[in-house]
This record gives C-alpha cells, structure tokens and sequence, in this order.
C-alpha cells in the first residue's frame, strides 16, 4: 500500500478509539478536526520510508509509530495555535480548534491526542513488545522535556533564546523520532538515523522560517509574516533570505550524507533528496535551483 494511504488508514483507526461511544460529541468532532484532513504528513512519512530502507518487516508497527508521531504533532498544532501561544485564528487552511471548539475543548483535545498517540504505539506492539520498550523513550524524548517539543515551546517563555536549541527541541526532536523509530519498528539499530531526522527537522524549520517570510497565506494554510510579530528567532531573519536557503541547502545534503547502511540506502537518499526540495515555498524554491 502507499505510504500515504497507510497513514491515513493508521490515523482513522486510532481516532476511531479515541471517538468511540461514550466520548463527549465535542471532543470528538474536536479530535477528528485537528487530525483531518492533514498537511503534509511529513514525520510519518519519514517514518514510514526510514522502516521501508530498513526492510519493513512489521509494517503493522511502523504504521502505529509513524500514527503515534503524526498525532503528537497535531496535538503540538493545537496548543500551539491557543491565544497563550501563538494565538492563531488559521491553520491549515481551516479556522483552528480552539476558534471552532473553544480553548477548553482545545486544550483537552490536544491532551487527548497525546494520550491516543502512546495508546496507538502500544496497540500497534502488541506482536512484538521488545521493539516497543525501544520505541517508547525514542518517541517520548521527542516530546517531553528537556529536549521535546514542550521544551521547544517552553523556550519561547525565555528571555533569551538560541536558535538552535530552539529549533531542535522544537522542531528537530519529533523528525528525529520519526527517523529513530522507523528503524526501530524495523528491528534495525536506531540511534545512527537520529543524524538524518535532525538535519532533516532543522532543515524544514529553516524553510518554514522561510515560508513565513516569503510566501502568502494562502500557500502556506495559516497567517504569514507571524514570527516577526510574535518576536520568534528565525532563521530568515538571522540570516537573511539567501543565507537561510544557503543553510536549507547545506542541511539537507548534510541529512542525505548521514544515511546509515541499509538494505534500500540508495533508494532512500534518492527520496530525501527530492523531497527536500519541496519543503521551500514555490517561489523560493526557484531561487534555490
Ligand atoms: C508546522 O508543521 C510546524 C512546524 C514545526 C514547522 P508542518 O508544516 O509539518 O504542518 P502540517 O502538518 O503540514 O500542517
Ligand atoms: C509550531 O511551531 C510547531 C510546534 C512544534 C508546536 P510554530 O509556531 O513555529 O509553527 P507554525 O507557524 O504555527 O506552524
Ligand atoms: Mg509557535
Ligand atoms: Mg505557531
């Protein structure tokens, strides 16, 4: 089966749990519409090509880890859009939860989802518990403190910030957890794609970066121009336009060169390569070639 269509069959099958008889009706419209229909799917798509280079032999818990992260990133999507973050009226494409829902709903559903993804991990290792006692710290760390998304956001509370670290936590950890637990649904020995999903997540921030500079809502699926009224760090503003494509450019062919050997490594470099470039806005994207 596609990719793509393992994901969304992997989602629908949690959110189904999640919604199942007894759940509030508004949590449960909440939930569904924080879930679908998705953006890119980017993290468990890397999940799911990092387990394909390493043989796919339990497509079933691939499927629940690349499932597990993609909820843990709607769920950081929700809370974060919340007026005590980022106070978003959009995204993708759509009003946001709490706009539609309220902030309470919002938070819950947020929380919820966190919940669901662990629960989907779990139930997707039933066949194979070992593998899980790896997947569970792998994915947690990307989401707890002191180097997860909470932390990413946290540093947003600071009032000094380094770029970098920022980036990483925020952006970073949950890339290099899809990386890190596609090998490990694998079977495979995990931690040496931890480089690929870093680089990858720092390149991907740099673009978003990017698209918050250069491109126009309606391209991207929220408000533009965000970060230089919320007061972020970004890479397009430290470095200006050329020399945060210059720095996308070093980091996905950085990503591309830290592939571990594999059963499908030239494959799979084939694919990082091409899809990379499809993270800068379209405009920008000519101006990289
Ligand atoms: C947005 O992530 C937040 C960032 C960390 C850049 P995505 O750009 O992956 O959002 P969706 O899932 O495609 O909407
Ligand atoms: C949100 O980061 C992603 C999280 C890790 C919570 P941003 O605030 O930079 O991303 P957008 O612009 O809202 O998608
Ligand atoms: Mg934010
Ligand atoms: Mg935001």
């Amino acid at each position: 089966m596609d990719p793509m269509a393992r994901i969304e069959e992997a989602l629908e099958a949690a959110l189904v749990t999640a919604e199942a008889e007894g759940c509030p009706p508004t949590l449960a419209q909440a939930l569904r519409y924080g879930v679908f229909p998705g953006g890119a799917r980017i993290r468990p798509r890397l999940c799911l090509a990092v387990a394909w280079a390493c043989g796919d032999d339990d497509p079933a818990l691939a499927d629940a880890a690349a499932a597990s992260i993609e909820l843990l990133h709607c769920a950081s999507l929700i809370h974060d859009d919340l007026p005590c973050f980022d106070d978003a009226p959009i995204r993708r494409g759509k009003p946001t939860v709490h706009k539609v829902y309220g902030e309470n709903v919002a938070v819950l559903a947020g929380d919820a989802l966190i919940v669901l993804a662990f629960e989907t991990l779990a139930r997707g290792a039933a066949a194979s518990p070992e593998r899980l006692a790896r997947l569970l710290p792998i994915v947690s760390g990307a989401v707890g403190s002191p180097h997860g998304i909470i932390a990413g956001q946290a540093w947003e509370c600071e009032p000094q910030v380094e770029l970098t670290a920022y980036h990483r936590a925020k952006t970073g950890a949950l890339f290099a957890a899809a990386t890190v637990a596609g090998a490990a649904a694998a079977g495979h020995d995990a931690e040496p794609w931890r480089a690929l999903g870093e680089r990858l997540g720092e390149a991907y921030q740099v673009a978003d970066d990017l698209r918050d500079v250069a491109a126009d809502a309606e391209e991207i699926g929220k408000p533009a121009g965000r970060d230089a009224e919320l007061g972020r760090p970004s890479a397009a503003r430290e470095l200006g336009v050329t020399g945060a494509i210059q720095r996308f450019d070093t980091l996905v062919a950085a990503a591309v060169d830290s592939i571990p050997a594999c059963p499908r490594a030239n494959e799979l470099r084939g694919l990082i390569s091409l899809e990379g470039k499809r993270f800068l806005p379209k405009s920008l994207a000519l101006r990289a070639a």
